[in-house]
């Protein structure tokens, strides 16, 4: 195990209607001027919004509201939440709503106490200093409600890139798993793939005798095999949506992720989809992740089976460990498929002639990159073309 630090924060209210401790957890933090950032309207439609913002009012605590956020959030709005937060003297942002309306609410934080441009956090500044942010959420997806990072696009170029510093993690975060049970099934679903994902990411490792995160992986990716079906099946079952509420949370604040490499790698495929195609990020994943794993399976055919035999109950092949690790990405991709996710190009609607572009600039980035992507194993502009090509 290699040597870590873990320093993760952030106050967790979970259950039913715990969005009313909304006010007075911004109390408890220290915020008397609050920003209710949120997104598209759902949080409108269902009402919550209005129980929010009840329970800042009755714990006095004055707002202003800035709704929008769009899924893979732009810049363009975090520029007008910083105006906004600068002159209403905001101290405070209360993010309700999934991981774009809160990587959002990080972006507006950090940009409003800096001097200089918020974008240079997404170009590899480190983040040091924020507004505090709490959450609200909606969706069990991208764990951004406990994580350190944040994902924004920038409209110019539809660069899509993230930052990442402690100053970003939420003062708190409040989950209450029947908020999700008003998601569409096909956002359930990417939210499931995300979670997954971002467990694969880890679990994908160079680094050796990591019995107990490799543990944890497993456990938590089992329980959203067994898990994610029961809510598309029933949205309303409140148990499986706790359970995969919290599931997400863990899988991203890193406790999962100590003392070993991770991959990231599909993540930074999947990030030029979301960019390029305004794709849903889960969905992207969905596309990504077999494709990547196929690719990098001859790395550690060990490590893929053992996931195989451990999460997607395949039989060990000891004369043949390449075909039980094959098995498990078979099967993962069965799953996907059976939870509705799109499994290639077609399905995504990606377009098989920008393959030589996207995986330029997933090396590159916008000039600034190394020409390589590091993760479970280097690649180089031809891989990364080459991945692409398995997702046709
Ligand atoms: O905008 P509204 O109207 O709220 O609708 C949203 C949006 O259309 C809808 N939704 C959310 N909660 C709902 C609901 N609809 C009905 N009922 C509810 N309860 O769902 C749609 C997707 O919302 P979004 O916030 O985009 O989803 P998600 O949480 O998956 O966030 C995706 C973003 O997070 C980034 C992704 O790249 C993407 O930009 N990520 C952030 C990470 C982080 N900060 O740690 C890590 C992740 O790997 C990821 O990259
Ligand atoms: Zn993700």
């Amino acid at each position: 195990m290699d040597n870590f630090s873990f320093y993760a924060p952030t106050y967790f209210q979970f259950g039913k209607d715990s969005e009313y401790m909304a006010g007075p957890l911004v109390k408890r933090f220290g915020g008397t001027k609050v920003l209710i950032h949120y997104g598209g309207g759902s949080v409108v439609r269902s009402g919550l919004l209005d129980r929010v913002k009840e329970s800042l009012t009755k714990e006095g605590i004055a707002y202003v509201e800035l709704g929008g956020v769009k899924p893979n959030p732009r810049s363009g709005l975090v520029y007008e939440g910083i105006d906004l937060c600068r002159k209403e003297n905001v101290d405070f942002i209360l993010a309700v709503g999934g991981g774009s309306t809160i990587d959002s609410s990080k972006a507006i934080a950090a940009g409003t106490v800096c001097d200089g441009d918020f974008w240079d956090f997404y170009e590899g500044k480190p983040v040091t200093k924020a507004l505090p942010v709490g959450t609200v959420l909606t969706i069990a997806a991208a764990g951004s409600e406990g994580s350190p990072d944040s994902v924004i696009t920038k409209e110019e170029g539809m660069l899509k890139r993230g930052a990442s510093g402690e100053a970003y993690r939420p003062k708190f975060s409040i989950l209450n798993p029947a908020l999700t049970m008003t998601l569409p099934p096909y956002q359930t679903a990417c939210g499931i793939t995300d979670i997954m994902a971002h467990l694969y990411e880890r679990y994908l490792t160079n680094s050796k005798d990591v019995e107990v995160t490799d543990r944890l992986i497993e456990a938590l990716l089992l329980t959203m095999r067994n898990e994610g079906p029961k809510v598309i099946a029933n949205p309303e079952d409140y148990e499986a949506r706790a359970n995969i509420m919290w599931a997400g949370m863990v899988a991203h604040n890193n406790i999962c992720g100590v003392g070993r490499s991770q991959d990231w790698l599909s993540h930074g495929i999947e990030h030029e989809l979301s960019a390029k195609y305004d794709c849903a990020h889960g969905a992207g994943l969905a596309v990504t992740m077999p494709a990547v794993f196929t690719y990098n399976l001859k790395h550690d055919i060990m490590r893929f089976a053992k996931a195989a035999v451990r999460v997607w109950g395949c039989e060990m092949d000891f004369d043949n460990p390449e075909r039980t690790a094959k098995a498990g990405i078979e099967a993962l991709k069965t799953y996907l498929h059976s939870i509705g996710m799109p499994l290639n190009f077609k399905e995504l609607g990606a377009k098989e002639e920008d393959i030589e572009q996207m995986a330029y600039t997933a090396c590159y980035g916008d000039g600034s990159g190394s020409g390589k992507m590091y993760g479970f194993t280097v690649l180089e502009q031809s891989d990364v073309e080459a991945i692409y090509r398995l997702m046709l």
